[in-house]
């Protein structure tokens, strides 16, 4: 089974210069689903993590799956305004400005071991706000990973010697 045939690529979306790669395929074949999942546990299991954390919003349709799979919390990491409960937030660069990330202040404890799983990596902003809050929080990144890695945007060099899982490769767009 290629993962490829999987996510759809969608020239021009959301913007002239970009192909919007689709995960959403990979969700209505079960199947595919089941082998995703299977992949990121045994990643999850190897980094001996015991926590995951996943972006809003596509992060969360493989997240909290895989922390149900692997027995291991969730918490889920969201634009600013969206959760209820004292959080700590991280700033980080786009292309043009900047955005937010928040967590809930307990979301995890010192010391845990956590997971950020996605769907995409871009540049790596996301999951650099959110390796920079887990580090706020005393916790430790074990590793990082992502259905679709955009190999020329080389967003894995800011994550230093975190281990990545990307469990496909398109080039840059
Ligand atoms: C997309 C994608 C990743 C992020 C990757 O999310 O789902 O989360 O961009 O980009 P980066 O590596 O350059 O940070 P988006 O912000 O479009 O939001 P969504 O998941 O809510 O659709
Ligand atoms: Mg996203």
């Amino acid at each position: 089974m290629d993962l490829k045939n999987y996510i759809a690529s969608i020239p021009g979306f959301p913007k002239e210069g970009i192909i919007f790669r689709d995960v959403t395929p990979i969700l209505q074949n079960a199947d595919v689903m089941r082998s995703v999942i299977d992949a990121f546990d045994a990643f999850v299991k190897e980094q001996n993590a015991d926590f995951i954390l996943a972006p809003e919003a596509r992060g969360f349709l493989f997240g909290t799956t895989v922390a149900m799979e692997c027995g291991i919390g969730f918490a889920p990491v969201r634009k600013p305004g969206k959760l209820p409960r004292k959080s700590i937030s991280e700033t980080y660069q786009l292309e043009y400005g900047t955005d937010e990330l928040c967590i809930h202040a307990d979301a995890i404890q010192p010391g845990q071991k956590v997971v950020v799983i996605d769907d995409l990596l871009a540049t790596g902003g996301t999951v650099e706000a959110i390796i920079k809050l887990v580090h706020k929080m005393g916790g430790e990144v074990v590793g990082c990973a992502f259905v679709i890695e955009l190999d020329d945007l080389n967003g894995k060099e800011r994550f230093g010697d975190i281990p990545v899982c990307s469990l496909t490769h398109f080039a840059g767009e």
